[in-house]
């Protein structure tokens, strides 16, 4: 009796595990995002800071950065945000920033925001592929 209530334990956290690691993967569907580009040697300095100091650093700069999330140097980028890092050096298909910047996934996350005051448009498709070339390319 008590190894059935034992096991029954076991698979109920094995099956709430999997379900977790069901709803991560529906927050990262790669799948849905512009495949990276093939451009190589992608650089933070080269190719892109100049798209995050045009799209991004009016929020996420100066003072008071937005989330307290830094785009104007590389490793403010790599540091992350209050709640984390948004980039997985390596890993473009792991990190949060690619899919706010790509708009797939919660709207709320959506980068910049959609009609935001200062206009700023959403990235392009090359915009994305280039930065998720340089987040696989390590992120340098
Ligand atoms: C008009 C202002 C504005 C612009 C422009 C903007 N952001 Fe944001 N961003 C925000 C705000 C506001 C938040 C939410 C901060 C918070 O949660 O406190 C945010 C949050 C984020 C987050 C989530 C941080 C976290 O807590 O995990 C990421 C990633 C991000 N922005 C990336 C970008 C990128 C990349 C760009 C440029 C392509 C961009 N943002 C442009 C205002 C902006």
């Amino acid at each position: 009796m008590r190894a059935r209530t034992l096991s029954l334990a076991i698979s109920s956290a094995l099956a709430f595990s999997l379900l977790t690691a069901m709803a991560e993967d529906k927050k990262f569907d790669a799948s849905k995002l512009p495949p990276a580009s093939d451009q190589k040697d992608v650089t933070y300095a080269k190719d892109i800071k100049p798209i995050l100091d045009k799209s991004c650093v009016k929020c996420h700069g100066g003072e008071k950065p937005k989330g307290k999330l830094r785009l104007e140097t590389l490793e403010g980028a790599i540091k992350g945000a209050k709640s984390g890092a948004v980039i997985v050096p390596g890993k473009s298909g792991e990190s949060s920033l690619v899919y706010a910047v790509a708009h797939v996934g919660d709207e709320d996350d959506f980068m910049p925001p959609p009609n935001n005051k200062a206009n700023i448009a959403q990235l392009t498709k090359e915009q994305v592929a280039l930065i998720r070339a340089w987040i696989d390319q390590g992120a340098k």
